[in-house]
């Protein structure tokens, strides 16, 4: 495995990072160091400033804290090789806030460099990996979760979606050429598979790999993909990386998020544990009552927490506001200096964060409903 998985009861917070289970507290300068990636530095960040003007806030904050061949690419794009940038999904439910992060920061690129978005919609890995799963739904939810990628103000003139099941001719030849070069003993060591893994499984690497270098079939062009992604993404780019100079591609280079918390103790944001995730189409009330039961850096009491403080660094409220609540740094440093010295109680974080959830989910449910009646031109076989 990636890392090790082997849990055991004693060590239930054991870290588990794989593209397909993500568990225990996160350690963030261990997978840059295991996965081998690089970490975002000044430097880098000055690079883009030159591009981007102002720096957006998630890469300001180093919620996006890692890369590959970042630097590369902002070079060639100074000598007038644009990239692409391709982001994807698998649509295995509904869409949370912490799904789309990853989104909004492409949104963000996209507009500051002038690029191409491809999205992949990945109906056939969530059918062959998961033994429950059934192809009508999960590519019900590709449809589904289209919108709420529309939703955050993609134009179909540069962005294109891709929904595997429906469009795997598109995608064919290059995942054969892609799944020929990389050998069962690599792809075992990367991903873990065992000798119960289900053979669609085995193959499915090469589908997402597709993307990275799908543009030059479209355009003719030959160009890197840039892929803003979780960082549990970043295995199936290791073995990317490793055959796209044979095929004549440039590497795909990549930029790695942190995962949102859940409103639970420890953990990502995850739809498997709904009372801990806020969904895109949840209603008002529901949202208040999950943001009310969250676990938070509070004390006991008030008067406790009046005394001593609360401790924004473990607060999945904090979270919330540091990842896509709160754009003003000094109005976030003043909430955590507030909650360090009790001058401010768990109460009035949830109420003010219950507000901007509900303001941002009002209008994205009504772009969202909006997408319903563009969707088609967004799909790359359009
Ligand atoms: N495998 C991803 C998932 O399960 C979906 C995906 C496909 C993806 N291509 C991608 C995610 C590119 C990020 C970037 O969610």
């Amino acid at each position: 495995m990636l890392v090790d998985c082997s849990l055991t009861d004693e060590d239930k917070n054991e870290m588990v990072v794989t593209p397909w289970e993500v568990k225990g507290k996160v350690d963030y300068e261990r997978l840059v160091r295991e996965f081998g990636t690089q970490p975002i530095t000044k430097e880098l960040l000055d690079k883009v400033r030159k591009h981007t003007g102002e720096v957006q806030s998630q890469l300001r904050r180093q919620l996006f804290f890692s890369h590959r061949d970042l630097d590369i690419v902002l070079d060639l794009y100074d000598k007038g090789i644009k990239f692409v940038l391709y982001t994807g999904r698998g649509p295995s439910g509904p869409v949370h806030i912490g799904h789309m992060i990853p989104w909004i920061f492409t949104k963000y690129l996209q507009d500051k460099f002038d690029t191409r978005l491809y999205f992949q919609m990945t109906d056939d890995e969530k059918f062959v990996v998961d033994d429950e799963a059934e192809m009508k739904e999960t590519t019900r939810y590709a449809y589904d979760n289209a919108l709420d990628l529309i939703a955050l103000g993609f134009q179909p003139e540069n962005t294109f979606i891709i929904y595997d099941i429906q469009d795997i001719d598109l995608l064919y030849d290059i995942a054969l050429e892609v799944a020929k070069r990389i050998t069962y003993s690599t792809a075992k060591a990367t991903f873990g598979f065992q000798d119960s893994t289900n053979l669609g499984w085995v193959f499915w690497p090469a589908v997402q790999a597709v993307p990275c270098f799908i543009h030059k079939k479209m355009t003719g062009e030959n160009v890197p993909a840039l892929i803003p992604a979780a960082i549990d993404q970043d295995p199936y780019w290791r073995i990317t990386r490793d055959i796209a100079p044979k095929l004549g591609y440039y590497k795909p280079a990549q930029i790695h998020n942190r995962f949102l918390p859940g409103l639970a103790i420890g953990g990502k944001m995850s739809a498997s544990e709904p009372e801990t995730a806020i969904f895109t189409t949840d209603p008002p009330e529901l949202v208040k009552k999950k943001i009310w039961n969250a676990y938070t850096g509070g004390k006991g009491t008030i008067a406790e927490q009046k005394k001593q403080g609360g401790v924004p660094d473990i607060c999945t409220i904090y979270e919330y506001f540091l990842f896509l609540f709160e754009e003003d740094d000094k109005k976030l440093t003043e909430r955590s200096r507030q909650c360090r010295t009790g001058g401010i109680m768990c109460g009035e974080c949830k109420q003010d964060l219950t507000e901007r959830v509900n303001k941002f989910l009002a209008e994205h449910q009504r772009k969202r409903e909006r997408a319903k009646t563009i969707i088609d031109k967004f799909h790359i076989k359009r």
